[in-house]
């Protein structure tokens, strides 16, 4: 399949989309807890408005995820930066397949743990947090270097679509 040159403007969407929410998620979720916990202990479910507001958007990630990855089989993505060395490039692609893999565990897990009353996959979903957030972090990073350290198009062309 012939590589694009860009990411088309309902790639750009999604990725800036599910960025937001992913974060959204990552602040708001003690409602959520909160709720959890009441269930388990079988007591009245309080702060419900807050834990189906992390739900909604859980799910909504999943949804997105789906579209995204549907997508990025059929149409592909820009060939990776020619000016910068190899290792950083495979960096890259391996922390971006992490972020693909979290975008599905996740909310996952979260299910899996609601809805089931699975207290393991709720751990799961914990531990998650702790290896998501430093994976975001390291993604940031790599995205502010690609534009002021290499000085490539890296950044432009997730805002900017080529159709
Ligand atoms: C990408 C999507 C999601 C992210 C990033 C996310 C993130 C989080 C975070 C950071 C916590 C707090 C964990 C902690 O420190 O104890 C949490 C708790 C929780 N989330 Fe999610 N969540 C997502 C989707 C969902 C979905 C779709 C559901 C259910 C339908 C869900 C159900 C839960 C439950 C039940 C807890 C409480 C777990 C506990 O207290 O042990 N989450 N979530
Ligand atoms: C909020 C700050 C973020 C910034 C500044 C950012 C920036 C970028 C940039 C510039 C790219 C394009 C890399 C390239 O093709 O050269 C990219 C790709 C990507 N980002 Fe982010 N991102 C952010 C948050 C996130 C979050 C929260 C997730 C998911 C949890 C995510 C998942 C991805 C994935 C999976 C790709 C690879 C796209 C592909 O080529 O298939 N990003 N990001």
């Amino acid at each position: 399949m012939a590589k694009p040159t860009g990411y088309s403007r309902l790639q750009i969407f999604l990725h800036w989309s599910i960025a937001a929410l992913v974060v959204f998620q990552l602040f708001f979720n003690q409602a959520m807890q909160h709720a959890f916990s009441n269930r388990l202990d079988g007591e009245r479910l309080e702060q419900f408005d807050g834990a189906l507001l992390h739900m909604i958007a859980g799910l909504t990630i999943l949804a997105l995820a789906i579209v995204r990855v549907t997508i990025r089989t059929t149409r592909g993505t820009p060939p990776a930066h020619k000016n910068i060395p190899a290792i950083l490039n495979w960096l890259a692609h391996g922390t971006h397949m992490l972020l693909y893999g979290f975008i599905f565990a996740m909310p996952l897990t979260g299910a899996a743990a609601w809805f089931l009353g699975l207290e393991f996959a709720a751990e799961l979903h914990e531990i998650g947090r702790l290896v998501l957030v430093p994976v975001i972090g390291f993604h940031v990073l790599g995205a502010l270097a690609e534009h002021f350290v290499f000085r490539n198009n890296s950044l432009k062309r997730m805002l900017r679509a080529t159709d």
